[in-house]
């Protein structure tokens, strides 16, 4: 913490957008005063914007904000951002939701309609956001890997059998294989995996090999690898599984927060992802599916909210989403995500990712130029753009000591470990890898100081050498 600095802070509900300032008064403490009146009725988003009106003005964002600022996809729980000074601001600045906290009888009914209004607007702006032709085709999970667990039990238990097979790269995170490892498990369906070329990317040539018009029924890739940095190209892969009469699943977890997503234009058959990542709050995410995939589709969870009527022996169900969202939904956390998606839009997706691609590359150029220091996945070229975000090792030094020194001796929070992809970790040689990512917020000056921190914890190690 720098004492005396002054800090700018912005954040926003789902009722209105407010900003301020304050000055930072200890080592746990930030004096805040606003700017303008201050109407929040509830948390549901806050961030901070680093790429124009800059928003956190401080000497050195890292000098005040300790862990995490470095890594919105790699602090321990992969967040979009959530450092000290945002915690402490939720802190300061949350209120119970009216929606969630009437208590008079009247309110409560009012309450709980405007609930439901505010949370079928936010699957409405999830629609808009991906392009989806009707809202109706968001279904609201708690994560991804739901929205993932969700299309195996359902869609997976009743349209494959002994020998059908579902192609996957190595490349996926867990939670794009483990659930077909055990709905093949029970069917007998089987799985055939995609490797990597020589330049670190999976194979597409080989994904298209081992489409099989008799045989493949699903197709499962990422869109953008949370690892290797690569993007892959879904409307090809789209076409390549149709034309074999195959479904295509995608894992947007990587790309719906970086970059304008179109599942449409993409041509892609469901598609998930986290809102956690795209400053937004943990505990909701969403999958889309085709309507008329999702109409065939028997309930995943049964209970409340799923039904059509109940009787004793039997039950009838709700259509698509509710068919898919049994018991009480993550209300304020989908109404959140709703809020994140205007602000997000309102930056601009395009906008976004271009600056991304900017900052990817000088990532990489600056990683690259270090000694003894490997980056996992394809170099940037006029034709390769990376996600932002590197994978690497230093030779001779362990990932776990590289960010843990970097934590503790220079406040610059990177990931170390397999980070939920252990196959493709066993297929690059390696156990685990350190990995280094930035989101529209990190500036060209955050990688400079990453950098010259990492310099400075390979002359430590070393030195003992
Ligand atoms: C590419 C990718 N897929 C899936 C997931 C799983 O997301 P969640 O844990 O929110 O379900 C992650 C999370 O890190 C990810 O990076």
């Amino acid at each position: 913490m720098v004492l005396g600095a002054v800090v700018q802070w912005w954040l926003w509900s789902s009722e209105m957008w407010v900003s301020g300032g304050g000055v930072v008064t200890s080592n746990e403490k930030v004096e805040l005063y606003e700017e303008g009146r201050f109407l929040v009725e509830g948390y549901t988003g806050i961030t901070m914007m680093a790429m124009e009106g800059v928003v956190l003005k401080l000497p050195s964002f890292s000098q005040l904000v300790n862990p995490n600022y470095f890594s919105n996809r790699t602090s321990r729980n992969s967040v979009s951002i959530s450092p000290n000074l945002l915690l402490l601001l939720r802190q300061l600045l949350f209120r119970p939701h009216p929606f969630l906290s009437a208590t008079q009888p009247d309110p409560i009914l009012k309450s709980s309609t405007r609930a439901t209004d505010e949370y079928e607007m936010a699957r409405r702006k999830v629609a808009a956001f991906v392009n989806a032709s009707e809202s109706s085709e968001i279904v609201f999970t708690r994560n991804a890997t739901e929205a993932i667990n969700l299309i195996a039990y359902s869609w997976g238990f009743s349209n494959l059998k002994a020998g059908d097979e579902i192609v996957v790269t190595i490349a996926e995170h867990h939670s794009a294989i483990v659930p077909w490892q055990i709905l093949s498990e029970k069917t007998g369906a089987v799985l055939k995996f995609v490797s990597l070329t020589e330049d670190e990317v999976p194979d597409t040539k080989m994904l298209q090999d081992l489409l099989s018009k008799k045989k493949t029924k699903l197709v499962v890739v990422h869109h953008v690898s949370n690892v290797l940095a690569s993007v892959l190209p879904i409307k090809d892969i789209a076409k390549w599984a149709h034309d074999v009469g195959a479904r295509i699943l995608v894992d947007a977890c990587q790309s719906v927060p970086h970059m304008a997503v179109d599942v449409q234009n993409l041509g892609v058959d469901f598609l998930v992802a986290s809102s956690h990542k795209m400053c937004a709050p943990t505990g909701v995410g969403f999958l889309y599916g085709k309507s008329e995939l999702l109409a065939a589709m028997p309930p995943f969870l049964g209970g409340g909210e799923m039904i059509s009527d109940v009787f004793l022996d039997h039950s009838t169900y709700a259509d698509p989403p509710s068919r898919f969202e049994a018991g009480t939904p993550a209300i304020g956390e989908a109404i959140g995500l709703g809020s994140a998606i205007d602000y997000l839009s309102q930056i601009g997706m395009q906008k976004i990712h271009d600056y991304e691609v900017e900052l990817a590359n000088y990532l990489y150029e600056n990683l690259h130029t270090i000694p003894g220091v490997r980056i996992y996945g394809p170099a940037p070229s006029q034709t390769v753009h990376r996600a932002a975000l590197c994978s690497f090792n230093v030779e001779g030094l362990h990932p776990t000591d590289i960010a843990t020194f970097l934590d503790q001796q220079h406040g610059v929070a990177i990931r170390s470990g397999h980070h939920c992809a252990q196959p493709l970790h066993r297929c690059l040689g390696i156990n685990a890898s350190a990995r280094a990512s930035l989101y529209f917020y990190n500036t060209k000056e955050d990688v400079d100081d990453f950098i010259r921190a990492l310099v400075d914890t390979i002359a430590f190690f070393t030195s003992f050498k």
